[in-house]
């Protein structure tokens, strides 16, 4: 490729706004044949917006699109498809109640609606070895996926498709290193077939792995592309977030007390053995492990809603009646599951209200709810979590994908626990907001809330937690001081020398 090859895709005065609110001012992207073209920027920034309106979902205020020269008129996802374009979005489009198969037959040229079971079967199986779901029975239900499951799908999907333009909004933002690397190797080969690729990541590190321009947004407005090679993470960050970040991660415990949280002997439906866990005052745990290796499952015990056989749970060496009608918020404990969409946040209401929801009834009295008072703590808990204190009566599914996200941690301070379960606490957050979440959870374990945080990126639960335990496959592998353990030998532990 040189300066003469032709754009694929190009993209100019792209505008729009929602009332107020400027989502996109003037954006310009072009991008060629065989290229990869990252988009960075804050949560809120417009990312997300562009992606929409080249997939067909949304309509630009204002703008031309291009591709091979042509001016097209991309008002339909259909019309989109019909250009050439597929698209992993932010948010996921699979259907909940149909079968993986089911899902990868959807919208895709290739399967005819006559084919019966047994060949969407096998032409799914395929397709998700590509994407490293070899396990994966293709007709399990995708309400039942995990996550990471869920966004590999996607993915699969997008593959199925012949696309010559290929939009990755946030692919890897639930997945674990040896998923992303999975992901990566993807783009890269969709790339090298002379495909055009867009990319938009808040993981700074796959940037520099795989792209060749990076575009950097900011309050709606597009940077001119930069060659990945002139750029560094630091300069990145700067540009996105308009001055420098200092550090990510807070100090670690000055000295842990006495034990919040002690399970013992735990039998958990999908994990072999037993599990035993015990968490001090002011200790920070994580727990972080690949796909299907059981801490949703350990998580989801603790919080009272998972499937335990057997075995005692202790807060602050008191018996819980493990699984019982007050075992979860009633005893204090909060969870806050990766899945914001399912069982986080509610799309349809105000960001105050979903920050109120599990605590509404303490600013109540006989059904009626202080709004002075319910306004009051919601803007606290806003403005701990780097959450925009001047929109608390929008909807929360208007929001961008990390600014839900953001809703969704902070919504569970406000009930004040004795402990905090968090999974992936910083999924799709943008690296200043996440140095806030990061600074909060610091504070709450502080201030004698037990804070255990599992996440599948590593740097993330090495930087923050005290200790350590990896998971393999339904068990404990290893559990350390977090400052006993390198990066690399983490990531290795994880994927458990599997190679
Ligand atoms: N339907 C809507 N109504 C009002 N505002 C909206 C709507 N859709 C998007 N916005 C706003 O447009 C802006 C850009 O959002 P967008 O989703 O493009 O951000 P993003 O860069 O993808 O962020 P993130 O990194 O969090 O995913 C945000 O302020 C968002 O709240
Ligand atoms: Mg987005």
């Amino acid at each position: 490729m040189d300066a003469t090859t032709p754009y694929r895709l190009e993209a100019t005065g792209i505008s729009k706004s929602y009332g107020a609110i400027s989502a996109l001012t003037d954006v310009e992207i072009a991008l060629k044949p065989g290229e990869v073209m990252a988009l960075l920027g804050e949560n809120g920034a417009g990312k997300s917006t562009i992606v929409k309106i080249i997939s067909g979902l949304i309509v630009p205020d204002q703008g031309t699109i291009k591709i091979d020269g042509e001016e097209v008129q991309l008002h339909t996802v259909n019309a989109s498809q019909a250009a050439g374009i597929a698209v992993v979005q932010q948010e996921f489009s699979t259907v909940g109640t149909l079968s993986v198969a089911e899902n990868l037959a959807l919208g895709q040229r290739g399967a005819p609606w006559w084919w019966g079971p047994r060949k969407l079967n096998q032409a799914a199986t395929g397709i998700l070895a590509r994407v490293g779901l070899d396990d994966l029975d293709p007709n399990t239900l995708v309400e039942n996926l995990s996550v990471a499951e869920m966004q590999l799908l996607e993915i699969a999907r997008v593959l199925a498709r012949d696309a010559k333009i290929v939009i990755f909004d946030e692919p890897t933002a639930a997945l674990s290193d040896r998923e992303i690397e999975r992901v990566l190797s993807v783009v890269k080969r969709l790339a090298a077939e002379g495909r055009s690729i867009i990319y938009v990541t808040h993981r700074l590190g796959e940037v520099f792995e795989i792209a060749d321009q990076v575009v950097i947004f900011r309050n709606g407005r597009s940077h001119p592309p930069q060659p990945v090679g002139e750029l560094t993470v630091d300069k990145v960050v700067t540009m996105m977030i308009g001055r420098e970040l200092g550090d990510l991660y807070p100090d670690r415990s000055a000295g842990m007390g006495d034990v919040v949280l002690e399970a013992k002997g735990l039998k958990v439906a999908g994990l072999r053995g037993e599990v035993d866990l015990q968490l001090r005052r002011g200790e920070i745990l994580g727990l972080t492990g690949q796909l299907g290796s059981g801490t949703t499952d350990i998580l989801k015990a603790i919080a009272g809603t998972g499937d335990v056989a057997a075995g005692t749970i202790e807060l602050d060496g008191t018996p819980i009646e493990v699984g019982g009608r007050r075992h979860g918020i009633a005893m204090g404990i909060a969870y806050c599951s990766p899945d914001r969409k399912k069982d986080g946040i509610f799309g349809g209401i105000s960001i105050r209200r979903n920050l109120s929801s599990p605590w509404l009834k303490r600013v109540s009295n006989l059904g009626f709810v202080n709004a002075k008072k319910e306004a009051d703590e919601a803007a606290s808990s806003a403005a701990q979590f780097a959450i925009d204190r001047s929109r608390m009566q929008a909807l929360v599914g208007n929001l961008s994908g990390g600014n839900q996200q953001k809703v969704a941690v902070g919504k569970w301070l406000g009930i004040r626990p004795r402990v905090l379960l968090v999974e992936e606490p910083t999924r799709g957050v943008d690296v200043g907001a996440r140095a806030e979440i990061y600074a909060q959870l610091r504070q709450l374990s502080d201030s004698g809330v037990g804070v255990i945080v599992s996440s599948s990126d590593t740097n993330e639960v090495l930087g923050l937690s005290d200790t350590v335990a990896t998971y393999y496959r339904g068990a404990q592998t290893a559990k350390k001081p977090a400052n006993q353990w390198t990066e690399p030998e983490l990531v290795r532990e994880v994927m458990h020398r599997e190679e």
